[in-house]
């Protein structure tokens, strides 16, 4: 239950429009912490103009890498602006038939290839689910095989010749933390960049690619020879939104979704966000909770307002409040159970970048000693309707072998206590570091 103080707004402002009468009011158009997708396009504002770029860089490339730092809304815009344009028929010298599928190198790189292409095998009805794990077997001897493997993949993807084949890399920098991890894994991660430089390098199959990755790993590229060369050839740095493209973002979502909003919250969230690195996660949070409280709270005819955003806890502090009050629902074991799996979940490696782990259920039940429907129980109080703080959404039911994530980064920044448990891991696994260090001397 909401509990926070509430201000008075800007008492010298204008007074709520007494025209709008609320009656068609529809389900939160604001997706809080998580990327916009596909579904959601209706709902996405702001990045108008910035697709025809990318386009053309495709168009003339095969590939293209979208880059910009954590948060400042890659995975949305490739989702919602890119991918509708692509099945829209553009782009029509290509052809006008595109089949699309998203992966993520996560900590499988090939075999997420694998999966994620037999799940769209699976949605086209070309493959039976119950023959997904043969298929997928199949699938990853042919990539690992030899670096002509997306090539081959693609080839048996497309219905007919001049089909174009487009796989988006969501999240690239995840190559760069698996192949960290092991020293076995730089020669999947090689085999992984190897494959896609091979597909784009050729003319005989319309392969086409897109990378999303955090600027700040671009230096990493560097150890992947060619790599370096596709990028420079091809990318595209995402823009920050101007205050006009963000009062679109604000008002765009609160047309469709059938509400209103005052000019005045407008200006006051515009004014709050500043030019804070995570403002795109902290406003959309900010506006999904405020939505939330406004349909719960308004008065007859009341737009959206600065009382609702003030009840909240507003920009600076809505995000912390909001999964505090996730976490003090919770009972001591399952408090104990939500600390391993967010310090899980989150990770800053040796340089101090601060990353998300996607981690399944199973693994984090048998970290914290619990049972995975215990675990799955602490997951959904923070998934729930209304938080969206892990993912994957409500629309997928939570099993022991479901990856769960931070729906955003910007969690592990904004959110006061998971950033003490994100320093606590980082200091002992320093200390860690050092002992093993001073260990190895002595030896
Ligand atoms: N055009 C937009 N208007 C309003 N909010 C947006 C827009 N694009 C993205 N967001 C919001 O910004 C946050 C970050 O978006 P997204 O995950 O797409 O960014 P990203 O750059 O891919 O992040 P990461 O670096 O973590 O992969 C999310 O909360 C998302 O809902
Ligand atoms: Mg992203």
């Amino acid at each position: 239950m909401l509990n926070y103080s509430v201000e008075v707004g800007d008492l010298n402002e204008p007074s709520p429009d007494p025209k709008f009468s609320g009656e068609k009011v529809g389900a939160n158009p604001f997706p809080g912490l998580r990327p916009f997708t596909l579904s959601d396009s209706h709902l996405f504002f702001g990045r108008e103009g910035q697709v025809d770029e990318i386009l053309l860089k495709l168009y003339k490339n095969r590939s293209v890498t979208i880059m910009g730092y954590s948060g400042s809304g890659k995975s949305s815009l490739m989702n919602c602006g890119l991918i509708p344009v692509l099945y829209g028929g553009f782009m029509t010298e290509t052809g006008p038939h595109w089949k699309i599928i998203t992966i993520r190198p996560g900590t499988a790189p090939i075999e997420n290839i694998s999966k994620a292409t037999v799940n769209f095998l699976v949605d086209e009805g070309r493959i039976a689910p119950e023959d997904k794990h043969i298929h997928r077997a199949i699938i990853n001897s042919v990539l690992r095989n030899s670096s002509q493997g997306l090539i081959e993949l693609s080839k048996y993807l497309q219905t007919y010749t001049h089909e174009n084949i487009f796989f988006l890399v969501d999240q690239f920098e995840e190559l760069f933390r698996f192949k960290h991890a092991d020293t076995e894994n730089a020669d999947e991660a090689l085999a992984y960049v190897n494959l896609m430089l091979r597909a784009v390098a050729q003319r005989e199959v319309p392969v086409y690619l897109a990378f999303n990755m955090r600027s700040d790993f671009i230096g990493e590229c560097a150890a992947f020879p060619g790599l370096t060369q596709l990028i420079n050839a091809s990318n595209y740095l995402v823009p920050q939104m101007s205050r006009e493209q963000k009062r679109m973002a604000i008002e765009g979502p609160v047309a469709v979704g059938g509400g209103r909003i005052s000019p005045r919250l407008i200006k006051r969230l515009l004014s709050d966000i500043g030019d804070n690195q995570d403002q795109l996660p902290i406003l959309q949070h900010a506006l999904m909770r405020t939505w939330d409280y406004w349909v719960a709270n308004r008065e007859p005819g009341e737009p959206m307002d600065i009382r609702h955003y003030n009840a909240v806890g507003r920009i600076g502090q809505a995000l912390s409040l909001h999964a505090n009050e996730a976490f003090d629902e919770l009972n001591t074991q399952e408090r104990h159970i939500a600390e391993i799996l967010f310090k899980t979940l989150t990770e800053k490696n040796t340089e101090g970048l601060e990353m998300r782990r996607p981690a399944r259920i199973s693994d984090v039940a048998e970290l914290t000693q619990a049972t995975d429907d215990q675990v799955i129980a602490v997951v959904e109080q923070f998934r729930k309707p209304g938080r969206s703080f892990l993912m994957p959404g409500m629309q997928v039911d939570l099993k022991p072998t479901t990856q769960v994530e931070l729906s955003h980064e910007s969690l592990m920044r904004i959110w006061t206590r998971l950033s003490a448990w994100v320093e606590e891991e980082y200091e002992s696994a320093q200390m860690y570091r050092r002992v093993s260090d001073a260990a190895a001397m002595y030896q």
